[in-house]
């Protein structure tokens, strides 16, 4: 039997200015997956979560097949880190399995390799990944990440201190995928409009950087308004987004906006400290919405 554990993401600024080759900074959350596997006659997911069983089962295999692994596994998936709305859950569950296969086969694996062999499992669940989840669920901490033509790069930031969030799930999905041929379809109908956005992004996600690195709390606030207007203006938050940030900002958020493909899918709220977050939190829980408090730690 091995065990292994990785966590979620949220994307704070950047999401679908991203695939256009601005850079994105992305955090590890605190809300984390489990996966126990133990040898079995056949590969299987054992989960109370919602999962696609096809995905998970390839998922699994692919990961066998690139660590070398010849037997077969149940794979138990736990953990507090919910499967829906673009929180990195499948890569999360790919860096938790490769773990513990290592844990059971006793190898010991550098965060390169982790990260590698998740990868080939995330392929299962989104074609072409960009690499961006599996990256964070095995580092943690706070990424900047960058799309390239040849290669991604990506570069660990430190975070000055905790940030405190609400992650609230609007009910509704919406394939990444389309919101993605949504803002393609904006950029060729109006090449002009989608460079100013572009070029307004880039301030964001410099300063936001420098915001992160010397823990200016507010100002990530305010940056990550400003990033959901360019957001809203690019049309991929709809009224779902826009109500929940709108409310958790009456509330007193320091800033909000949607988070990953939008369209519905989760939208994140920070707060100054824990103690705000549940009060935000619990109201939203109380207008039947799905929501929780997270946190972006220091990398271990
Ligand atoms: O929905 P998620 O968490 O997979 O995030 C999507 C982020 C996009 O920028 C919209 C797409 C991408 O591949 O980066």
């Amino acid at each position: 039997m091995g065990i292994g554990e990785a966590q979620g993401k949220i994307i704070v600024f950047g999401e679908h200015f991203v695939v256009h080759g601005a850079p994105a900074i992305a955090g590890g959350i605190s809300s984390k997956v489990t996966v126990e596997v133990e040898k079995s006659d056949k590969n299987r997911i054992i989960t109370e979560h919602k999962v696609v069983e096809k995905m998970s089962l390839a998922g699994i295999e692919r990961v066998l097949a690139v660590m070398g692994i010849h037997e077969r596994y149940g794979v138990h998936l736990r953990g507090d880190l919910r499967t829906y709305g673009g929180l990195g859950s499948s890569a999360a569950f790919c860096v938790a399995m490769v773990h513990a296969f290592a844990d059971e086969k006793k190898i010991h694996l550098t965060k390169e390799e982790v990260n590698k062999y998740a990868y080939e499992g995330e392929k299962a669940f989104h074609g072409n990944p960009s690499g961006i989840d599996n990256t964070i669920a095995t580092h943690g901490g706070v990424i900047l990440f960058e799309r390239g033509k040849e290669k991604n790069k990506f570069e660990l930031l430190e975070l000055y201190k905790p940030l405190d969030f609400v992650v609230t799930f609007t009910g509704k999905y919406s394939e990444t995928a389309k919101m993605v041929e949504r803002v393609k379809k904006f950029k060729e109908q109006d090449e002009k409009e989608f460079t100013q956005l572009m070029d307004e992004y880039t301030d964001i996600a410099t300063h936001g950087r420098h915001a992160i690195e010397r823990g200016k709390i507010e100002d990530i606030g305010k940056l990550m308004n400003a990033n959901q207007s360019l957001l809203s203006e690019l049309g991929v938050s709809d009224e779902t987004n826009d109500e929940i940030n709108k409310i958790a900002l009456e509330v007193g958020a320091i800033g909000a906006k949607l988070t990953g493909g939008g369209g519905g899918g989760c939208c994140i709220a920070l707060t100054k400290d824990q103690e705000q977050a549940s009060k935000i939190a619990e109201m939203f829980k109380k207008k039947g919405l799905d929501s929780f408090t997270t946190q972006i730690e220091k990398r271990h």
